[in-house]
């Protein structure tokens, strides 16, 4: 772990200097094809843009998910099922739904094979369950091994990595209100709770279907233990919170950034060193693109655009550099560790 200059490309390892720049990446990754793959790659993209294509992939993108689910013993279908019975989604929804509030045109397209992206109850009733699939392999540098347990241990290295990182950087100001960007139905929500157990938690996401979701799940285990839980699901976008100037005393955001434009992601590193106390943290966890793992994607035109199909922004997170983004927002001491084979985690501070 170590302060990352920007520019470079090496492979992140927690016991050595890791520099990433992930800019140098398609660079680097298209001209080491370009003389063998390029027109392949361009093949298989153009392909990928007709309707029917398009629909192959992503059906056989949401049957991996369920196929891995039933290799680890996950009833995948049950528990969707078990999820959507005999709750009222609609009311749920007015419950939590910002009716001001305008998405983004970045956000109102298809991800991750749902052709309404995360604006719909499918998404919303199968992203637990698609979590502990789609995390399944995560633990393994090979991606082959399936660990039911792999969206915990993700999950549980983030923040063993962000309080190990802070405290390398010298964050001495205590944890007592965090801001969880995109939180989903709340599964990165409660794994920052368990890190920080003092703290009250504001949690936004975009997508009032998730929130209803994350709020019903929060009900229910409210219920169970009879304790009200110190978080409050929000309706709102992570480059404009709504919170005060420097009230928060963390930031993180945990699987977010590759689903956005680049200007979105500059928008919201700015509005998390604008809510941040001086001294506070902006945590990020994300996808490594410089990790073997999905350098191996990037090799296979097929598994490239496939991926591509269910990520929309995808290319345009890899041509960011978050440590300069984060220095030229004002962040300090951004320091970097390997979260998972195939994720990094990132902290900055404010000055
Ligand atoms: C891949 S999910 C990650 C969710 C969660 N943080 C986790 O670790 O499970 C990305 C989430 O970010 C949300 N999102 C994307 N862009 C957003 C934005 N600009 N503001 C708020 N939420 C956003 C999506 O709706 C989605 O719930």
């Amino acid at each position: 772990m170590q302060e990352i200059p920007s520019g470079g490309l090496q492979h992140s390892r927690l016991h050595k200097a890791n520099t990433w720049r992930c800019s140098a990446q398609p660079a680097a990754t298209l001209s080491a094809s370009q003389s063998s793959n390029e027109l392949l790659f361009r093949a298989v993209e153009t392909l990928f843009k007709f309707p029917p294509f398009f629909n192959f992939a992503v059906s056989q993108a949401r049957e991996k998910i369920a196929e891995r689910g039933r290799q680890i013993g996950l009833d995948f279908e049950g528990e969707v099922a078990a999820l959507r019975g005999g709750t009222d989604w609609e009311a749920e929804l007015r419950g939590v739904r910002d009716p001001d509030l305008v998405l983004p045109d970045y956000y109102t397209q298809p991800f991750h094979a749902y052709r309404d992206g995360n604006l719909c109850w499918e998404a919303a009733l199968q992203v637990n369950a698609a979590a502990k699939s789609v995390h399944a392999p995560v633990m393994d540098p090979e991606g082959k091994l399936l660990d039911p347990e792999g969206d915990s241990q993700l999950r549980g290295s983030y923040t063993r990595n962000m309080l190990k990182l802070m405290e390398r950087a010298g964050a001495t100001r205590p944890v007592r209100d965090a801001v969880d960007l995109g939180c989903a139905t709340g599964l990165s929500t409660l794994e920052l709770q368990s890190a920080f157990p003092a703290a009250s938690f504001t949690a936004l996401d975009l997508s009032p279907h998730f929130l209803a979701v994350a709020r019903h799940l929060q009900q229910q285990r409210e219920a169970a233990s009879g304790a009200s839980e110190p978080i409050r699901f929000v309706h709102a976008a992570a480059e404009a919170t709504g919170l005060p100037s420097e009230t928060v005393d963390l930031v993180s955001c945990c699987l977010v950034m590759h689903e956005l434009p680049r200007a979105a992601t500059k928008n919201i590193i700015a509005e998390a060193h604008r809510v941040l106390r001086p001294g506070g943290t902006f945590a990020i966890m994300e996808m490594n693109p410089a990790s073997a793992g999905f350098q191996r994607i990037f090799r296979n035109p097929f598994a490239y655009a496939a991926f591509k199909s269910t990520e929309p922004w995808l290319m345009e997170y890899i041509s960011l550099d978050l440590p300069a983004e984060l220095r030229e927002a004002g962040f300090v001491s951004v320091l970097q560790a390997e979260c998972t084979p195939r994720h990094f985690t990132m902290v900055a501070l404010k000055a």
